[in-house]
């Protein structure tokens, strides 16, 4: 028998735990011993292996059941996979992305689902990368007169598209970048979002009139595009995944933070708010106007939405759920509890253990290509 070194013995216990766990819980304890002893074979030959079909999903849905920051979990169940292994041309790739888009976008009725890019191999320091966040943002540019136009949280991925020679058409607050696609060893490839398979939401306002005239929208599906899947020691680099959105994720967030759209002062002054004062509340009265507006449009144009009350209501009936299976859920506590109406909602008033358990979804960080559990901005 071959010697193993220690990252391939490292490999080999997370391959143990992932498959004991997964032929477990699927009840097929039967084909384990056999297929134990079949990865371990391929590990000392190649330094890797290779799940089946049915491990890749069991360990995509399991690596959503176990990340903390999700307060969508209950739907874990339901993740379709798409298994993508084979594809390796940035052409393949982009149109296994648009065939995620359409399924996920659903005309509106949207599923989650997952497509997994083929994993790291041995000797590759990085794997497949995906270097937008999402499949689907928005451009950041700074005008002439200091005008910040667009998403400020893109202002790197801007760069980049823009250095690789993107024009932009007419700069708009709402321009959706390209995907930009990097190979192992090869030079990164862009190419044009498909924008007629985005769904997007204009945002109306059940009694503002003047609300149109803020010209504002935002998409229909959320594809993080940028974590590594980690499942049994392997890791899938490029493994975009989506959900439906949350209303305050748009909201409170992406509109309403200072760092992004910002839009509290314009939507107050709108309101006609006196806002010289912080404990006029100004703010708090233009966020539930945002979050309104939010609520409102993605139903009205009939695209799946939850609220916060719901999603938390939901938390707790997975919490309940995995404890009837004899599971405890970990969570973070400050990413679950949602960023309006915080003690409204059942989450805020529990306490969460917060531990990090494979199969996962990491973050990567600029100086470390690996995974990273934890990235500071919420
Ligand atoms: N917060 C992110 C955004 O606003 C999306 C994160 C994933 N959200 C989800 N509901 N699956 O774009």
């Amino acid at each position: 028998m071959k010697f193993l070194t220690a990252k391939e013995t490292a490999l080999w216990e997370e391959a143990y735990n992932f498959l004991s766990q997964c032929y477990k819980e699927l009840k097929l304890e039967n084909e384990l011993p056999q297929r134990l002893e079949q990865v371990q074979a391929e590990i000392q030959s190649s330094r890797t292996y290779y799940h089946t079909f049915k491990e890749l999903e069991f360990g995509a849905r399991v690596a959503w059941r176990n990340n903390v920051r999700c307060i969508g979990r209950i739907y874990w169940k339901t993740l379709k996979i798409f298994d993508a292994r084979q594809l390796s041309t940035t052409e393949e790739i982009y149109q296994a992305l648009s065939n995620h888009l359409r399924y996920a976008t659903n005309e509106g009725n949207i599923r989650s689902a997952i497509t997994i890019f083929r994993q790291k191999m041995p000797d590759e320091p990085k794997g497949i990368q995906i270097e937008n966040s999402q499949l689907i943002r928005y451009a950041v540019y700074t005008q002439p007169n200091g005008t910040i136009v667009g998403d400020p949280a893109q202002s790197k991925l801007t760069q980049q598209c823009i250095q690789l020679g993107w024009k932009p058409s007419q700069q708009t607050n709402f321009d959706i970048l390209p995907w930009l696609i990097t190979l192992p060893g090869q030079p990164t490839e862009m190419k044009e979002a498909p924008l007629s398979l985005i769904k997007e939401v204009p945002l109306e306002h059940p009694t503002f009139e003047w609300w149109n005239t803020l010209q504002l929208k935002w998409h229909a599906v959320p594809v993080i595009s940028d974590m590594i899947l980690e499942i049994g020691g392997i890791q899938y680099t490029a493994a975009p995944f989506n959900g439906w959105y949350m209303g305050t994720e748009i909201g409170s967030r992406n509109l309403g933070d200072q760092h992004r759209y910002n839009l509290l002062p314009l939507i107050a002054q709108k309101m006609g708010l006196d806002t010289s004062q912080s404990f006029l509340l100004w703010k708090d009265r233009a966020l539930v106007e945002l979050n309104t507006s939010v609520l409102y449009s993605f139903q009205k144009y009939q695209v799946k939405i939850n609220n916060h009350h719901e999603a938390s209501d939901y938390f707790i009936h997975f919490e309940d759920a995995e404890k009837k299976q004899g599971r405890t859920i970990a969570a973070d506590w400050s990413w679950i509890v949602p960023p309006m109406s915080a003690s409204a909602t059942a989450v805020f008033h529990k306490e969460y253990e917060n531990k990090t358990v494979n199969p996962n979804f990491y973050y990567k960080t600029p100086d470390n290509p690996q995974k990273c559990p934890f990235k500071s901005s919420k």
